[in-house]
């Protein structure tokens, strides 16, 4: 095997000193010809390794410096990035959606260098696949993550993964910008739909099981890809809710909160990771040596490498004002622990490279950073296999937007959509009934697929998947034009780059509102992220509840629909609803699973992964310590959101019994054991998401009123009665206490789960 290496590292040498026709070859995994890699590298090698431009940057463009569409790669720029500046990475296509042919033939092009032996090592190419390959034509596109998180189903998680990791390779691409794991504690954020919701467990379970699925169990082979954490950390809280503005987060919340899905996804052996742009206590995350060296590299053994976001060194100068100028932000940041920078443009990418190269000469950024940099960027390339494979061929992936995928993409659908009220059975629907379908969100796929979807903000409507339903069409289609009536009521724009909504045809509404048995109101937002996505307001707009209040004045049922990324505020139409149905953003396949649910061909199953708040000004969340209720007597009710984390209804009737643990004693190195019976007395089967919460009853700091600390979504059939068992370790107990460290304290605590409570005794 030794032996065999060094062939290999020979092999490897000549090409590299002799720039040979040949073929590069195959390496092997191992630090030894990693290391001969970087010590035949120049400067310059080493600097182009650590600089990632966008494709929009090699495009050929007119004289007002605009992409000349279609875009097409200019050889000139090709050449002066991948062979002259020896550019290590290329990332996106923010306009523009794709199809295989064309992916293929630009992954050709930008490793043609590569493929022909001039330059040594590979381009590794990023994309943000966010939820399914949504910048590929005819790929499976699934719930944004929010959804995926409601399905509470870590099986799904995994096979979404799987799939868009096949799909991302299928389009030539290695690399994908994608788990978000940042935590969803602020739903004013634009990004709020990008995240696994509030809960750190809930998170860390189902972001792990993405991240199985991107790279596979066994390495990366031609069905996988690397995953990217992002954006390590604290980015998902600025306390304005704006995009990319301050958060303030003590070590104990940071430690409690927001380090656990990074560190679940470092332990699954997650390659890359993405730096968060906002800063946190006052410090950018770019220059966070604390974070992302000492924590993530060291403490926590990240092996992989860490990319910016989107210009973030320049940044650091032109918004955060730590760096006078754009070397020192360069060299800032990199010192902190970021090994790549997404420049993304040019000239800019030249400037980064002229710039570093100066930094590394004058001693700024010492040779042994650099190579600690190169040495992480070239281990992920040979771990994505990109050394003997930079290029997929189109045949070798024939399940590329299959009907098998499509129906995974529908089963997501399926288990995220979550019922939060149904007065009287309104639900399921029956065939025999007039339903309206109205509400701006009702009749275009962009609402259902939200922002990252086919363009950057998801809103251009020209490459919605052909053959995939609106909310309208699907109903229509179940039940025949003559039963669907349509009237949008409303529509969603931007007015000075703000959401708004504008009230259309109220007589046209009314007068097929009268000809309905049935209203079903689909509300929501309008398709955005990042600065574009910031809002003023968690309410949703006068204009919606105003629809809805013209509905419910015809007197027949109204069913809300909301497609949204964010929990709105609606508190004020909630109790008139004769059935609400949350959907997130459920993807490409949402509409057919509304109808199956919504006329009970299938039962509910989804589970809500945050609070949803009740007021703009009361942003609250389950795990609030139990301080937040003042009064004994419950005349003081500060937490009262509208429903609560991991609510949901379906069409069954299940009751939980006989919860039962096999100690009522924990001492430091047991484990115990919880069992709990729970029935389906209903007449449907349903798959049951069984939560367990643990409550500590006093600590030296206030204690949570309950952590999530095991969750099991089992299918209970109708009549039966399952017995789901949960254990409970130590760790599961401990909290960051005064002195910043994870600890533990005797005493008792409670279990809850479904409506049942025990208490056990932790002995130390
Ligand atoms: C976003 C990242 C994304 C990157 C590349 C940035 O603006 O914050 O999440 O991966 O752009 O598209």
């Amino acid at each position: 095997m030794y032996k065999k290496n060094n062939i290999i590292l020979l092999l490897l040498l000549t090409m590299f000193i002799g720039c040979s026709d040949e073929k590069p070859v195959i390496i092997a995994d191992f630090d030894s010809d990693i290391e001969a890699i970087i010590s035949k590298l120049t400067l310059e090698e080493k600097v182009g390794q650590t600089c990632q431009i966008t494709l929009d940057a090699l495009y050929f463009r007119d004289d007002d410096n605009q992409v000349i569409e279609p875009g097409k790669i200019d050889p000139d720029k090709l050449e002066e990035a991948i062979v002259t500046y020896r550019i290590g990475s290329i990332l996106n296509v923010g306009w523009h959606t794709y199809d295989r042919v064309i992916w293929t033939q630009i992954l050709k092009e930008v490793n043609a260098p590569f493929n022909n032996g001039v330059t040594g090592v590979p381009i590794i190419y990023g994309i943000d696949a966010i939820h399914g390959v949504n910048y590929t034509q005819g790929g499976t596109l699934f719930p944004q993550e929010i959804g995926l998180a409601a399905t509470w189903n870590p099986g799904i998680a995994e096979k979404f993964g799987t799939i868009t990791a096949y799909e991302t390779r299928a389009t030539g691409i290695h690399w994908n910008f994608s788990p978000v794991l940042d935590l969803g504690r602020q739903p004013l954020w634009s990004r709020h739909f990008e995240t696994l919701g509030e809960d750190p467990f809930l998170a860390a379970t189902m972001g792990g099981a993405i991240i199985s699925g991107y790279q596979g169990d066994n390495g990366i082979d031609s069905e996988h890809v690397v995953a990217c954490m992002k954006h390590f950390v604290g980015y998902s809280n600025p306390q304005s809710g704006r995009d990319r503005t301050p958060a303030w987060i003590p070590e104990k919340y940071m430690k409690e909160l927001y380090f656990p899905s990074f560190k679940e996804a470092v332990n699954k052996g997650a390659l890359t990771v993405m730096i968060n742009s906002g800063d946190v206590n006052g410090v950018p995350g770019h220059t966070n040596y604390n974070l992302i060296t000492k924590t993530l590299k060291g403490d926590w053994g990240f092996q992989g490498f860490a990319v910016s976001d989107w210009e973030d060194y320049i940044m650091l100068n032109s918004i955060h004002r730590t760096a006078e100028d754009i070397e020192q932000a360069i060299i800032s940041a990199f010192n902190a622990g970021v090994d790549m920078s997404m420049v993304p443009y040019s000239p800019q990418y030249k400037e980064y490279c002229q710039l570093m190269i100066k930094a590394v000469k004058e001693g700024k950024i010492t040779q042994e950073r650099l190579d600690d940099a190169v040495r992480r960027i070239l281990r992920v390339k040979i771990k994505a296999g990109l050394y003997k494979d930079a290029m997929n061929q189109l045949n070798e992936y024939p399940d590329f937007g299959s009907e098998k995928f499509k129906a995974t993409g529908l089963e997501a659908a399926l288990e995220s959509i979550t019922l939060l009220k149904n007065n009287n059975h309104t639900l399921p629907l029956s065939m025999d009934k007039k339903v309206l379908v109205s509400g701006p969100t009702s009749n275009n796929l962009i609402y259902l697929n939200g922002a990252w979807t086919h363009t950057w903000q998801g809103a251009d409507t020209a490459y919605n998947t052909v053959g995939c339903k609106t909310v309208f069409e699907a109903f229509k289609e179940k039940i025949g034009p003559e039963n669907c009536l349509f009237s949008q009521g409303a529509e969603l724009y931007l007015e000075n780059g703000f959401e708004a909504t504008r009230l259309i045809a109220s007589d046209d509404f009314k007068t097929k509102a009268a000809q309905s048995d049935i209203i079903v109101l689909c509300l929501g937002e309008y398709p955005s992220t990042e600065k574009p996505g910031d809002i003023r307001s968690l309410n949703l707009d006068e204009e919606q509840l105003a629809l809805a209040e013209m509905a419910y004045a015809t007197n027949k049922p109204v069913i809300l629909l909301m497609i949204e990324g964010r929990p709105r505020i609606i508190r004020t139409i909630v109790d008139s609803a004769a059935a609400i149905v949350q959907a997130y953003l459920p993807g490409d396949y949402g509409a057919d699973a509304l109808v199956k649910l919504m006329f009970g061909e299938e039962n509910f199953s989804g589970r809500l992964p945050y609070t949803y708040p009740k007021y703009d000004g009361v942003i609250e969340f389950y795990d609030h310590p139990r301080s937040v209720d003042r009064s004994k007597s419950n005349d003081f009710k500060a937490y009262d959101p509208q429903w609560n984390f991991g609510y949901g209804l379906n069409y069954s009737s299940l009751v939980y019994s006989n919860l039962r643990l096999d100690s009522k004693e924990m001492r430091s190195k047991d484990s115990i054991k919880i069992e709990v019976d729970i029935t389906n007395s209903g007449l449907i089967d349903v798959k049951e998401v069984v939560q367990l919460y643990v409550s500590d009853k006093f600590a030296t700091i206030v204690p949570n009123g309950k952590s999530l600390k095991g969750f099991n979504k089992r299918l209970i059939k109708a009549g039966e009665t399952e017995t789901v068992c949960f254990y409970l370790k130590i760790a599961d107990l401990e909290f960051v206490d005064v002195s910043g460290r994870w600890n533990s304290e005797p005493g008792a605590f409670d279990i809850t789960i479904g409506n049942l409570i025990t208490t056990f005794n932790l002995k130390i």
